[in-house]
Formats: C-alpha cells, sequence, structure tokens
C-alpha cells in the first residue's frame, strides 16, 4: 500500500522516482591537482611568451594559471586576449584580483576549476607549467582540441610523444629552466 504523501503523489512513488533519478547520474569524477603551486619567475615568463610567438589579437590559455602572472603579461606585452584557468579557488581569486588591478578584465577570463573541463579550441597559445605526468594526461585533450598550428610553451617539463619544435635553456635567479615549444601540426 502507498504511503499518502500529499493529496496527488504516494510518498512511496515520490521515494522511488527520486532514487531511480539519482541513480541515473553519472558519478563526476574528481577534479585533479596536476601541479603545485610554485610560479614562473618574470624573466622565464617573458621568454615563453617570445618563444611562443604569441601576437596581436590571438588567445592564451594558462591552464593552471597561479596567480595570474602569464595572462596578464599576455595582454600587457603582446597585445593578446587571454584564459587562465586554475583550481585552487584562493589562486583564481588572486589572479582576477591582479587581472581587475591591472584593468585588464576585458581581455582577461579567469575560470575557477578543473582545466580537463575546460575547451581550449579557441586558444592559438596554451601555456602550461605542470609535470611530466601532467603533460600526459593533459595531451590527448590537446590533440583532440587544438587546431592545427596552435603552440604549446611547456616550462621544465616535456610533452611525452610530442616532438619539440624548439627548446630553450634559460637562468632566472641563478637556477636554469628549459623550456619546450611543440606546434600542432597542420591537419
Ligand atoms: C606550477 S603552477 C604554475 C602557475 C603559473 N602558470 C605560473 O607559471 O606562474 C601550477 C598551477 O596549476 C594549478 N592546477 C593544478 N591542477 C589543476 C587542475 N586540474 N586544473 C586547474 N589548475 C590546476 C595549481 O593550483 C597551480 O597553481
Amino acid at each position: 500500500m502507498w504511503l499518502r504523501h500529499n493529496n496527488s503523489w504516494p510518498l512511496g512513488l515520490v521515494l522511488c522516482v527520486g532514487i531511480a533519478a539519482q541513480a541515473q547520474v553519472p558519478p563526476q569524477p574528481k577534479a585533479q591537482k596536476l601541479a603545485p603551486f610554485v610560479t614562473s619567475p618574470q624573466p622565464i615568463v617573458d621568454k615563453m611568451l617570445e618563444m611562443s610567438r604569441l601576437k596581436s589579437g590571438e588567445m592564451l590559455f594558462d591552464l593552471g594559471c597561479g596567480d595570474g602572472r602569464i595572462v596578464t603579461a599576455a595582454v600587457k606585452n603582446h597585445g593578446a586576449r587571454a584564459v587562465g584557468v586554475e583550481l585552487s579557488p584562493v589562486l583564481a581569486k588572486r589572479a582576477q584580483q591582479l587581472v581587475e588591478s591591472q584593468g585588464l578584465q576585458d581581455q582577461v577570463k579567469i575560470i575557477q576549476g578543473d582545466m580537463m573541463d575546460v575547451d581550449v579550441s579557441g586558444a592559438n597559445v596554451v601555456a602550461l607549467y605542470l609535470m611530466t605526468d601532467a603533460n600526459e594526461q593533459l595531451r590527448p585533450k590537446l590533440e583532440r582540441e587544438l587546431k592545427a598550428g596552435a603552440r604549446v610553451i611547456s616550462l621544465e617539463f616535456k610533452i611525452k610523444g610530442w616532438k619539440p619544435a624548439k627548446v630553450e635553456k634559460v637562468e632566472a635567479h641563478r637556477h636554469p629552466y628549459t623550456i619546450y615549444l611543440y606546434e600542432l601540426p597542420q591537419k
């Protein structure tokens, strides 16, 4: 016998429908922290952007944008537009504050969330400072979404399976850094 929930729906039926609806929602994969927060020194940021040949009007994505230093430099020094994606709400807020303090909110969008969920098909340049495993996880997404001729600039960590178009070693604050430039082939 159905229990009466209100005048129209039996409570048992309401519960069954509710449970069935819940059961149909696929489990959402939990966002994975793919790298710790370490900033790129400013001379390295400048070198990464120069190597990427970022031009005025182009779009740069920084996947794991930290405090927003790469996206703001892309706009100020190259006349580009930029999107920064950052998992940490604290860092995403800090990046947004940097953008606003420099009056760049029309050219830069900060997204707080998982880079794996963000469509990067609009990018001409993708900046990465992650880790080898993270780059490996990201590679199929980049191959699927990026347009022909897009560039990927990765600080310190290679993208396994891709051949860099250029590798440069640069010193900053007495520390040697390696920057890898990749170019997506024409499809
Ligand atoms: C090494 S830091 C680089 C920060 C900045 N790009 C720079 O070069 O100064 C890596 C950043 O990636 C962020 N991160 C890690 N996993 C992420 C994910 N799944 N989605 C978005 N951001 C992530 C971290 O919180 C961290 O701020």
